[in-house]
């Protein structure tokens, strides 16, 4: 997959991509990406990449040529994903992160202050997604939940196993709790199910875990299994 971030802030998503599991995925070759500088797309001496809103308002606007000029020069196939982050968008979930996975090239455009231009949304967004019921300031760190949400579920980047274990993977309970060494810490003891090797009692124990977790936490995930 082809991941493409175009950006005012291109070291952010230069720091993401230079980690840990997005890392390793990279070098194996299961991924490329590039991360576009939005300000040599912009005109004039300063290269503004934003302007005041028609009609009146706060705040400022990002400019529709610079998004335009960079689209345009990074996509390479026309039925690339074009994604925009905003509070407007349909909530991301897992169906969408692993549908997204199939992808073979997909363009995120990070907004900041007031958004982007609504021609640009119009012309080449093809899905706006929302993060959750909050706004942040970053259209950055969106794109990167996004990515990270979605580049798991694509073939050799983390095993078969670790996916189908996690919430939401198949029967949409919550994870159950998790124990390493030591076997004491600040007075708790892991769980004796835990250090006894019996599977089948450790299944029916993890099992009961998370289903108490989901009523406790998320109890509309199971009214809605
Ligand atoms: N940009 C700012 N807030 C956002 C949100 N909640 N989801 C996606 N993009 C955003």
């Amino acid at each position: 997959m082809n991941i493409s971030v175009i950006t005012l802030f291109p070291q952010i998503i230069e720091s993401y991509f230079d980690c840990s599991i997005m890392k390793r995925a990279v070098d194996k070759g299961l991924i490329s990406y590039r991360a576009v500088d939005l300000k040599p797309f912009a005109d004039g001496q300063y290269h503004h990449c934003d302007d005041y809103p028609y009609g009146g308002g706060a705040g400022l606007v990002m400019k529709p040529e610079p998004f335009e000029r960079a689209i345009l020069s990074v996509r390479e196939n026309p039925t690339a994903r074009i994604i925009y982050p905003t509070p407007s968008g349909k909530p991301l979930d897992h169906a969408t992160a692993v549908e997204l996975a199939g992808s073979d090239e997909l363009i995120f455009l990070c907004g900041r202050y007031e958004g982007i231009d609504q021609r640009i949304i119009d012309l080449y967004v093809t899905d706006e997604i929302s993060i959750g019921d909050y706004v942040i300031s970053s259209g950055e760190i969106a794109s990167l939940v996004i990515i990270d949400a979605l580049y798991r579920h694509i073939d050799g980047v983390i095993s078969k196993e670790s996916l189908e274990e996690e919430s939401f993977a198949g029967c949409r309970l919550l994870e159950y709790p998790q124990y390493t060494r030591p076997e004491v810490f600040g007075g708790l003891r892991v769980p004796e199910v835990l250090l006894s090797g019996n599977h089948a009692e450790i299944a029916k124990w993890r099992m009961q875990k998370r289903i108490e977790k989901t009523l406790k936490n998320r109890p509309e995930l199971i009214e809605k299994n």
